[in-house]
């Protein structure tokens, strides 16, 4: 079957991912995609490859609408090998001296990946290159989310062509997004939390110039899950909305526990957070995976975090979330630490001091209880979390 023309002349060419679970650290319960188009004018062209392992797959693809020898230059709008992956194998198919246009860092990360000696044709915001009837712009998105990072933008059929920006780790049967709903935006909201986070400043400024520039922009065609066809406005506007990071008037309690006692312990600041009527939810580290949590906290005000102290340390999990939380820079976040220990207790003080490092300011004293809380200590457990519930309730700036 001929892949499917997402414009007149502009196929979709790229893959589906079905069976991916864990996307370097993220979890895809959906599988992915990794997107790529084809643009047949005067000159054929190809936006991005894929995934190493599916380069036949991706060649197929092309085979299915024109030979992939006729492609004219191919365009790599992002090093990471989840689009550039295949490139050896799309050269080699095409032609080893055929053209390939990146931007300038692209050209030199790629050398990086790549020994081979490709024809590179390195370009800088607002360079453009004509197909024929159609003129492609090129505009540089350094650090959205790497270096080499750039979009490509199609003047004529007003597509812009984002590589990771707008993307969703979702595979599905559809293509567009009007065809999943609104649910998308939950998975597009969990890339942009999970992998967009650290440069939410670069972002806002990107669509600042985007705005400044009155691009005619009909349809935004990422490369990972749907594409914006209805209404792209409709993620430019959430993706402004998210670089804002305003956080909701929510929390979240994130936790691991040996004998269960740092779970009661969580349950009960939990139900506290909850009588202060903030939402919020309780989050087992083992049973939810940390980009989901990642996810809630970036919608939430109040970040909980609960360990027990394994070896004078914190639980290997909660360091693992830590770790990968503190990389991801939230703002705007206000948090507390609280954990059961059985004679030494340092994790509730290492939390303190990982919320500090991510200058998330402390609205309680941490909370600490020797091996099993009693009923006092649960009392206690749910006053602390009242109290952090009426600061979520009372902060400036927390939407509901
Ligand atoms: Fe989808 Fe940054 O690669």
């Amino acid at each position: 079957m001929e892949p499917l023309q997402v414009a007149p002349g502009i196929y979709s060419v790229g893959v589906r991912d079905w069976n991916i679970r864990d996307f370097h650290g993220y979890s895809t319960d959906l599988g992915t995609t990794y997107n790529a188009f084809l643009i047949l004018d005067e000159k054929v062209a190809l936006i991005d490859s894929v995934k190493k392992e599916f380069a036949d797959e991706l060649l197929a693809n092309i085979s299915r609408v024109i030979d992939p020898r006729r492609i004219d230059f191919v365009i790599s709008n992002h090093t990471e090998l989840d689009h550039a992956g295949s490139l050896a194998r799309v050269m080699h198919r095409i032609g080893e001296d055929k053209p390939l246009i990146c931007s300038k860092m692209g050209a030199k990360n790629l050398a990086r990946h790549f020994p081979q000696k490709w024809n590179y044709r390195a370009v800088g915001s607002g360079e453009e290159v004509r197909l024929g009837r159609r003129t492609l712009r090129f505009l540089e998105t350094r650090m959205i989310h790497w270096p080499d990072s750039m979009f490509t933008y199609a003047l004529e059929d007003g597509i812009l062509f984002s590589s990771d920006g707008f993307g969703q780790h979702y595979a599905g049967p559809e293509t567009f997004d009007d065809e999943v709903g609104d649910r998308i935006l939950h998975h597009a909201k969990k890339y942009f939390a999970n992998i967009l986070l650290p440069y939410t400043g670069l972002i806002a400024k990107l669509l600042q110039q985007v705005a400044e520039l009155r691009l005619d922009i009909r349809m935004i065609c990422p490369d990972h899950g749907v594409l914006w066809r209805s209404n792209p406005t409709k993620i430019l506007e959430a993706y402004r909305t998210w670089c804002r990071q305003e956080p909701g008037r929510s929390a979240v309690v994130v936790y691991d526990t040996m004998w269960h006692s740092t779970e009661k312990m969580a349950e009960a600041i939990n139900e506290g957070i909850l009588s202060a009527g903030v939402p919020s939810r309780p989050m087992h580290l083992r049973a939810w995976h940390r980009s989901e949590i990642v996810t809630e906290v970036f919608d939430a005000r109040a970040l909980v975090v609960g360990s027990p102290t394994l070896n004078n340390g914190l639980f290997p999990t909660v360091a693992d979330f830590l770790c990968y939380l503190k990389g991801l820079k939230p703002q705007n976040k206000i948090g507390a630490a609280f954990g059961s220990y059985g004679w030494s207790g340092e994790a509730v003080r290492q939390i303190e001091e990982e919320l500090e490092r991510m200058k998330i300011p402390r609205v309680q004293e941490g909370l600490r209880v020797t091996f099993v809380p009693d009923a006092e200590t649960i009392a206690a457990c749910h006053a602390f979390g009242r109290a952090i519930g009426r600061a979520v309730a009372e902060s400036p700036g927390a939407s509901s």
